[in-house]
């Protein structure tokens, strides 16, 4: 009995949703979405649909680049007007300076910061939908696109070479996933899984199978009366900008090498320090030869070498890179 309404219903939905895919009313549904100014959408709003992306990028950096600590004690409580633009921008598309948000400025880099173009909201897949959309847009498979704000890191991009082959600030840092853009029902049925991207903007993701991006190797291990010595080489072999990168904040990353006893405990240690800075970061392809010279005793068992980025309290740390050898 309840059959024909929901056959009913099954055609209704998708030719409902070829309306809109394919006349301009769709453009006039959710004319709020790309208000400026005042008026400017809550990123929440867009997470009643796009739920995943939404959770994803609220994790992320640039949801709290407006309200971290760092942020607010650099520009004394926000008093310099000229470092809003990129920490709460109105929209990246602007040929002149990057103009902050009137509103809604503790959502840091929000979706209409990269996402508002020329009122519409622009994106890389062939999507159709319920708001203004200005679809294959490809400026958002380039560098370029976060070279707007990642200034240095995207100038030594540039200058990394092999152009073609090399990979963009996206394959690293917003890993691909085949999945529909927006998750909330009924809508959701009638829209295909896309090739997108997860919005995490981190670096943490990328060194679960993909090892061979950083480098760290004993070299020239020599075991004598008492003594272990030898050199600890890094090399940054895959990842085309210095390591740290950035122009602003605390950079640093903290190579160590430890001698270990059978129990794991530290018996000896060297560590030094990596800052763009002080120029001492590793560059793409660079190499870096740390020596160490240890006291051996009975119990010395293992060697073992870490690369970990870390804050400026020391308190937030990501192991980038490990090894370990065996005496
Ligand atoms: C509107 C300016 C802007 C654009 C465009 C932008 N970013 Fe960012 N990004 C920032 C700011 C500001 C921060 C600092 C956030 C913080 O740590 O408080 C940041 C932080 C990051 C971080 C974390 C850095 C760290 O120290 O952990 C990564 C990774 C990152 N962005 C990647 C990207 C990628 C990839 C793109 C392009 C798809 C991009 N960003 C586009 C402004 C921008
Ligand atoms: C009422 C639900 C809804 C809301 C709210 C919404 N969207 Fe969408 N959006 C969609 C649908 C549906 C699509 C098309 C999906 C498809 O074709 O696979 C879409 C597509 C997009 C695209 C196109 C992607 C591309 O590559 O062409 C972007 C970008 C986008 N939305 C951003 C936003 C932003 C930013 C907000 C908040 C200001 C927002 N959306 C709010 C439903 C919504
Ligand atoms: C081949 C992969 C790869 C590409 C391409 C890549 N990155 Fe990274 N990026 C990494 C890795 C790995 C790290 C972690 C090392 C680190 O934290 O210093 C990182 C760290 C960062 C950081 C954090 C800085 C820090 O010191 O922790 C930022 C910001 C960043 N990348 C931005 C970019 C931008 C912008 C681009 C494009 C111009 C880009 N990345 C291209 C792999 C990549
Ligand atoms: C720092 C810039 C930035 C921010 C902030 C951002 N996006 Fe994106 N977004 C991108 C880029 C770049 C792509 C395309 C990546 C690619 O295809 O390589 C993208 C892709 C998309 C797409 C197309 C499908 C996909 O997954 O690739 C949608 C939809 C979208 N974003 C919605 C959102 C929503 C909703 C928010 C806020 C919760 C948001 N974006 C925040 C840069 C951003
Ligand atoms: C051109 C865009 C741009 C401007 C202007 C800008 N920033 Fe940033 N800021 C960034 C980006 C991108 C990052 C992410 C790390 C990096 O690349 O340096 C960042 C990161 C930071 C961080 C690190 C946050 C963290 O979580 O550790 C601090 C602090 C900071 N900026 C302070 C400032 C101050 C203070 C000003 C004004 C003097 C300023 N920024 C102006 C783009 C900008």
């Amino acid at each position: 009995m309840f059959d024909k309404p929901v056959k009913v219903l099954q055609i209704f939905l998708p030719l409902f949703a070829l309306i809109l895919c394919f006349s301009q009313v769709s453009c006039v549904v959710y004319p709020e979405l790309v208000e400026k100014g005042l008026k400017s959408p809550k990123s929440e709003r867009c997470g009643d649909c796009h739920r995943d992306i939404y959770a994803e990028w609220k994790e992320s950096p640039h949801a709290s680049s407006f309200i971290n600590s760092a942020f607010r004690e650099e520009t004394n409580e926000y008093q310099f007007a000229f470092c809003i633009g990129c920490h709460a921008p109105e929209t990246i598309f602007t040929s002149e300076k990057i103009e902050p948000r009137g509103v809604n400025r503790e959502e840091g880099v929000n979706c209409s910061s990269c996402h508002l173009n020329d009122c519409k909201l622009s994106g890389p897949t062939p999507a159709h939908g319920p708001h203004p959309i200005t679809e294959k847009n490809l400026f958002y498979r380039t560098s370029e696109l976060c070279g707007k704000c990642h200034v240095g890191t995207f100038k030594t991009w540039q200058e990394s070479g092999a152009a073609e082959g090399r990979k963009t600030c996206q394959d690293c840092h917003m890993p691909a996933i085949k999945r529909k853009l927006i998750q909330d029902d009924p809508w959701q049925k009638i829209y295909p899984k896309r090739d997108g991207k997860q919005h995490l903007f981190s670096s943490g993701t990328l060194f679960h199978g993909n090892e061979n991006l950083l480098k760290l190797s004993f070299i020239q291990v020599t075991r004598s009366e008492g003594k272990i010595e030898g050199v600890l080489e890094l090399e940054n072999t895959g990842v085309p900008h210095s390591i740290p990168t950035g122009d602003y904040g605390y950079r640093e990353v903290v190579v160590t090498v430890a001698l270990l006893d059978k129990a794991g405990r530290i018996a000896d240690l060297i560590r030094e320090s990596l800052f763009v800075e002080l120029k001492t970061a590793l560059p793409y392809k660079g190499k870096k030869c740390i020596p160490f010279c240890f006291r051996r005793s009975e119990n010395s068992f293992v060697i073992k070498a870490t690369m970990v980025r870390t804050s400026f309290h020391k308190d937030r740390n990501v192991l980038l890179a490990e090894t370990t050898r065996n005496l």
